[in-house]
């Protein structure tokens, strides 16, 4: 299959309205196109035709458990794929849609059990990338789209990202650029007694408290190896593993320090190629290796956004392995935890 790649920038010029005229007819047709959000790439497709969400399976090599998240454009149709919306998900949806967050409800008999990997219920958010939102609008009002990566590889958060896992699989890529915030939306379950994050994200547990009060995390998501499976089936995966060993070394900056720079040489005595994953402020201070800065300290958001592209990059060198400071910054910190601690399988040194 020929992947016809397009650049849209300025979405009210008439070009890209018939890029995303077209983009919209392939996924009506039950084609696959993927498409920027604010969070990271997704790869879309009709959510209410069981063929074409098959065919987004097929080209993730993703396990068909595995359910998607259907994106809307607006909170009318919410209804016609949910069984019931409780109160608490509306005043959600009023202080964070369209943005990164997703909800989990009841399902109608409108979405097909090949969207929900087989489960009742039904993950949906409304982006607020405005290409993504037209696209939606375009494509019949119902996007089905994990991240456009191939399973198990970081989330894309360029559109080049999408074409080095993506091309010749699916018909259309539409470049909108670097997306904003870098890591995938918050899952929030309604399904719940008590509402539950199935996955930190941008919207932190203290934004959704003051919201709707109390709110409880996934305990499966604290504990890598116990008997606890999370609830989100794909948070049980090893996502984002880059090629190289990843281990983070947490604790106070100045030893956090010291010791990557002890093992980073003990690495290169030893003949093997290491890289260390730093920040504009802790660049400096690593003589040896291959040293890449994530971002600045004093901007997490920019910690968040560089993530995926920089376990890509070190994934195109020979790196062997590679040690990361940590960085449970205050607000988005959690998320970045979460997702780091995942692509090094837990491997944490504490100073
Ligand atoms: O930011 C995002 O959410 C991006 C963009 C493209 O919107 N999408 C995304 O999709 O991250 P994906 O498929 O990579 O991750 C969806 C996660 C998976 O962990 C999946 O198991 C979980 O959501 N999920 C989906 N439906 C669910 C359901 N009904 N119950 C529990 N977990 C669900
Ligand atoms: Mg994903």
């Amino acid at each position: 299959m020929k992947t016809v790649l397009e650049k849209i920038t300025e979405y009210d010029k008439r070009e890209s309205r018939d890029i995303i005229e077209a983009a919209g007819k392939i996924i009506r047709e039950g084609g696959l196109v993927a498409f920027p959000t604010e969070t990271v790439y997704g790869l879309g497709a009709d959510a209410l035709n069981p063929d074409a969400s098959k065919k987004i399976y097929q080209a993730k090599g993703r396990p068909s458990d595995n359910p998607l998240i259907v994106h809307i454009c607006c909170m009318e149709d919410l209804e016609r794929i949910t069984a019931y919306i409780p109160e608490k998900a509306r005043k959600m949806a009023k202080a964070f849609w369209p943005g990164p967050l997703t909800m989990i409800f009841e399902k109608s008999k409108a979405v097909p059990l090949e969207t929900t990997g087989g489960l009742a219920t039904v993950a949906v958010r409304m982006p607020s990338h405005p290409a993504a939102l037209a696209l939606i609008r375009a494509g019949g009002g119902y996007v089905a789209a994990p991240s456009a990566n191939r399973s198990g590889r970081p989330s894309p958060t360029l559109a080049q990202h999408v074409v080095q896992d993506m091309n010749g699989r699916i018909s259309m890529i539409l470049d909108g650029g670097p997306v904003g915030i870098g890591i995938e939306s918050t899952i929030v379950d309604f399904s719940e007694q008590i509402p539950m994050i199935l996955r930190p994200g941008f919207i932190t547990t203290d934004m959704i408290q003051d919201v709707i009060g109390e709110v409880q995390m996934d305990p499966g998501l604290a504990a890598p190896d116990s008997q606890l499976p999370p609830k989100a089936p794909g948070m049980k995966y090893r996502h984002y593993a880059p090629k190289a060993q990843l281990i983070l070394v947490d604790g106070v900056q100045k030893k956090v320090q010291e010791k990557i720079r002890d093992l980073v040489e003990k690495e290169i005595v030893s003949g093997k190629t290491a890289g260390i994953i730093a920040t504009d402020e802790s660049c400096k201070n690593y003589p040896c290796g291959i040293v890449k800065s994530i971002g600045t300290r004093s901007d997490e958001n920019t910690i968040a956004r560089h993530l995926y592209g920089i376990l890509r990059e070190f994934d195109e060198m020979d790196v062997e392995i590679i040690y990361s400071e940590s960085f449970l910054t205050p607000k988005i910190g959690q998320a970045i935890m979460n997702r780091m601690l995942k692509a090094a399988g837990h491997q944490v040194i504490k100073v």
